[in-house]
């Protein structure tokens, strides 16, 4: 049974918003013997994106799914709020998962708030600073392996094979259904389904669940249209725009840095149930797109999260979003298409990218003139 203690934890907390499993519980593989451990993941910003439309001749409305105000700071966190309570709920006393970073930090975070110990494999030297400190800090056993994520992941289904860890990768399907909230959230803003959703593919989970969370609007009837899926991988880590694993997978986009997915099949599944399409993005792209949202919207994402944009940009000049209309009509209003771009991940989460790409300034000697005369050297007249 579901304790009084547990209700007052979900309910007493942030007011009005409690966190995906409280807010769609009917749609999750949750009981009232579940306890929940939530961190009110959740309710993200859908910010419509003005400057990115106007580079687009605004031929396409755009709207941002900011999963970066999440509690760990990714849309992992509507997965492990699941996935962990449904671990509490079998009496496991530990979780384990492979990670490029975010999946780790988040596991790490709703473990601790459960009180059971929290297992994570990595790739050695390629999680990004922000997501390891996050790991570190919520207490998790951190395991750095000399090899990449598609080598953890298998050594992390070789030890739940004979140990009784939970899974917390999104090999989990619990996972999923936590993570399909997204799709849920940006049909109730928009009143309906956007006619493409577009976002970064690494392992494919998330790819998967959206697309589920979806389906499952359609067949309830909340909405009477599906979108066109649309998966972005990094050109040194397309698996899915190749059609066969990538030995050495390498982007600067670390968070997708994966070879061969786990949910393969059902990536392409969504892509072609939907009439979508998957594209590779170069990191020069996805370097431009990360700058372009830190820039022009006001938005910071890791470049991973970026990776959406850089697929909506080459994209819109390949002509595909004429084409793919061509062939149905848009849904929307005032006949003009909408596109949702997911943006999976916080740039706090890897500011080493930050500071790679930015000119750091000299120092200044501490007075009024030398600050102003910098001021004019670098802004000139644009500030007045
Ligand atoms: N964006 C970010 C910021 C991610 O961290 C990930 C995956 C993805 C996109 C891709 O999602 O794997 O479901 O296709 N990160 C995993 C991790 C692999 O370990 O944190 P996916």
């Amino acid at each position: 049974m579901r304790g009084e203690d547990d209700m007052r934890q979900i309910i007493a907390i942030n007011g009005a918003w409690n966190g995906i499993v409280h807010r769609y519980r009917q749609f999750l593989p949750i009981t009232d013997s579940t306890p929940i451990v939530t961190l009110c993941e959740g309710n993200t910003p859908l910010i419509r994106a003005h400057a990115i439309e106007k580079l687009l001749g605004h031929s396409l409305q755009v709207y941002l799914k900011y999963e970066g105000t999440n509690p760990t700071g990714s849309f992992k966190d509507r997965g492990m709020t699941v996935a962990v309570s449904k671990a509490l709920e079998r009496g496991h006393k530990a979780g384990i998962c492979a990670s490029t970073g975010n999946t780790s930090a988040s596991a790490a975070a709703y473990c601790a708030r459960a009180n059971i110990k929290c297992i994570i494999i990595v790739p050695e030297g390629r999680v990004a600073l922000g997501k390891l400190s996050q790991a570190l800090a919520h207490g998790a056993l951190l395991c750095s392996i000399k090899g990449g994520f598609d080598e953890a992941l298998n050594i992390v289904r070789q030890i739940c094979d004979s140990e009784n860890v939970a899974l917390l990768n999104s090999l989990n399907p619990e996972r999923l259904e936590g993570q399909k909230t997204a799709a849920f959230e940006i049909c109730d803003v928009l009143s309906g389904a956007p006619d493409f959703h577009i976002m970064p593919v690494g392992n494919a989970g998330n790819i998967t669940s959206h697309w589920m969370g979806y389906k499952e609007y359609f067949r309830h009837g909340f909405i009477s249209n599906l979108p066109i899926m649309i998966g972005v991988q990094a050109a040194g880590a397309a698996p899915l725009v190749l059609g066969h694993p990538v030995e050495n997978p390498e982007t600067i986009a670390t968070a997708i840095r994966i070879g061969n997915p786990a949910r393969w099949k059902e990536a392409i599944e969504a892509r072609d149930e939907s009439g979508g399409t998957i594209v590779a993005v170069t990191d020069d792209e996805i370097i431009a797109a990360y700058q372009l949202l830190a820039q022009k919207e006001g938005l910071f994402v890791e470049p991973a999260g970026a990776a959406s944009i850089a697929g909506l940009l080459r994209l819109y000049t390949e002509g595909y979003f004429e084409q793919a209309l061509s062939k149905r009509s848009s849904r929307n209003g005032d006949g003009k298409p909408v596109a949702v771009c997911v943006l999976t991940g916080h740039g706090l989460k890897d500011p080493q990218v930050a500071m790679r790409l930015a000119r750091l300034p000299e120092s200044l000697p501490p007075d009024r003139d030398a600050v102003m005369s910098f001021i004019k050297l670098n802004l000139r007249e644009q500030i007045s």
